[in-house]
C-alpha cells in the first residue's frame, strides 16, 4: 500500500511516501519519496522547543515539503490516486504543533478523496526498528520484529518501559515522573553551555573524558535505580548537576567533559538496570532469575532519540548478553530521530491489523498526552 505519513508533533516537519507491503514483522518497505526539515537552530535561542514558534514553522514547511516530496518520487498530479491512504501523527506531542499536521492532512484527503489514519507518534518509534537502511554496518540491527517484545522508549518527551505483547497490544510497565531522559540530556547540556539539542554534545564530551579516565572523576546519584517499579525520575540528576556546578569557579573543559560523563553514566546506569529489572519480571514475577520464561520477550526494542546514545546502545549489547533468546533491535540511526518513515510503517501496521477502523473513523483530533497502552 502507498501511504503519505505526516509528522508535526514537535520541532521537526517530516513528510514521506512509503510503498509497504509483506508480512507484519517483516515489511518491504520502499521509500519513494522522504523530507525533513529540522527547526533546531531556530529553537536553540530559547533551549528547548517554543510551541508557536513551532506551530508557524511547521505551517510554512508543508507545503514546501509535499512538493518537494511528490518531485523526489516522481510522481505527477495524474499518479497522485495511486495513493492508498494519508497518514498523520495526532499525538503525543505539542498541541498546536500536531493540529498544524492534522488539518494539512484531513485538507490533503478532502482534494484527493484518500482516508487519513491517525497514528501515535510512540508507535512510530517503535516500529521505526522495521526499517534498515542499506548502509547499515551495525551488527545488532535487523528488519525482522519477533513479538512479544519489551521497547525501552527513550526521547525529548517520553521515557517508558511497554511491553509489547502483540502488534497494537501495548501496555506500559514503567514511565518517568518527571523529566524524560531527552529532556535531562537538554537541560544538562544547557548548564555546561553546550547547544540544544543536548544529547549529542553530551555524549560526545562524555567519550573524551572516556579516553582520559577509566572511572567516573565526579559521582552522581542514581535516582530510583533500586525502587521496586519501573518507573524513573531524572529531575534529581539534573538538579545534582546543578548543585555540583555551583561549587565550581568557571568550567573548564576537561570538567565539562567529566560532569558530561558522570551525567551519562548516572542516566543511562538507571534506564539499563530498569530494563533489566522489566526483562527479569516478564520472565518470572515470582522468582526473578535470569532464566526468562520462554518466550515472554524475543525482542528488546530500544527507540526515539537518546537510542542514538553511543554509550546507551554499548550498554545495552552488554545486558542482551546476559540473556538467552533475545534479540536487541534499533532503528537505523536516520530513524532515531522524528520522521515521517516511522509514522508511514506504524500506519502500515494499524491498517493491515485492522482495516476496518477508517470506517469507525470520527474526526481526527490532537491529543498531546496520548499514550501507546490506549491505541485501539
Ligand atoms: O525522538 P526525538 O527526536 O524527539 C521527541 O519525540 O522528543 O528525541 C529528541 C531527544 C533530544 O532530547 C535529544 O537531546 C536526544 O533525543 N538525543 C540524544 C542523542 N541524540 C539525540 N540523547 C543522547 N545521546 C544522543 N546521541
Ligand atoms: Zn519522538
Amino acid at each position: 500500500m502507498k501511504i503519505l505519513a505526516i509528522e508535526t508533533s514537535c520541532d521537526e516537519t517530516a513528510i514521506a511516501l512509503l510503498d509497504i507491503s509483506g508480512a507484519l514483522g517483516k515489511p518491504n518497505i520502499k521509500i519513494l519519496g522522504n523530507t525533513l526539515l529540522s527547526q533546531v537552530a531556530l529553537h536553540e535561542q530559547y533551549g528547548g522547543v517554543y510551541p508557536d514558534l513551532a506551530k508557524r514553522e511547521h505551517q510554512k514547511n508543508l507545503p514546501i515539503l509535499l512538493k518537494q516530496t511528490l518531485k523526489e518520487a516522481k510522481m505527477s498530479e495524474a499518479e497522485l490516486r495511486t495513493i492508498d491512504y494519508i497518514a498523520v501523527t495526532a499525538g503525543p506531542g505539542l498541541e498546536p504543533a500536531l493540529w498544524v499536521g492534522i488539518n494539512f492532512a484531513e485538507e490533503l484527503g478532502k482534494s484527493w478523496d484518500k482516508p487519513v489514519v491517525p497514528i501515535n507518534h510512540m508507535e512510530g518509534h517503535i516500529y521505526s526498528v522495521l526499517y534498515q537502511d542499506k548502509f547499515s554496518i551495525s551488527n545488532f540491527q535487523f528488519s525482522k520484529l519477533e513479538l512479544p517484545a519489551l521497547a525501552l522508549l527513550v526521547s525529548g518527551g517520553h521515557t517508558e518501559l511497554v511491553h509489547i505483547k502483540d502488534f497494537g497490544d501495548y501496555e506500559i510497565l514503567g514511565r518517568t515522573r518527571d523529566d524524560a531522559v531527552g529532556e535531562a540530556f537538554d537541560k544538562t547540556a544547557r548548564m555546561l553551555g553546550l547547544p540544544y539539542p543536548g544529547g549529542p554534545q553530551i555524549s560526545r564530551l562524555a567519550e573524551n573524558s572516556r579516553k582520559r579516565s577509566k572511572e567516573d572523576k565526579i559521582k552522581l546519584p542514581r535516582p530510583m535505580i533500586h525502587s521496586k517499579n519501573l518507573d524513573f525520575s531524572f529531575s534529581g540528576l539534573k538538579t545534582a548537576v546543578l548543585y555540583r556546578l555551583k561549587l565550581e569557579n568557571g568550567l573548564d573543559d576537561k570538567f565539562k567533559e567529566d560532569m558530561a560523563r558522570a551525567f551519562e553514566d548516572a542516566a543511562i546506569e538507571v534506564l539499563v538496570e530498569k530494563t533489566r529489572r522489566a526483562l527479569l519480571e516478564l520472565g518470572d514475577e515470582d522468582q526473578p532469575s535470569l532464566q526468562l520464561r520462554r518466550g515472554a520477550v524475543k525482542t528488546l526494542i530500544v527507540a526515539g532519540g537518546v537510542s542514538a546514545n553511543l554509550h546507551l546502545s554499548r550498554e545495552l549489547k552488554k545486558l542482551i548478553g546476559e540473556f538467552h533468546d533475545i534479540t536487541l533491535s534499533m532503528p537505523p540511526r536516520l530513524l532515531t530521530t522524528d520522521n515521517a518513515i516511522m509514522i508511514g510503517i506504524a500506519a502500515f501496521i494499524r491498517l493491515s491489523r485492522e482495516p476496518e477502523i477508517l470506517r469507525s473513523q470520527i474526526a481526527i483530533r490532537a491529543d498531546g498526552n496520548l499514550s501507546i497502552s490506549s491505541v485501539p
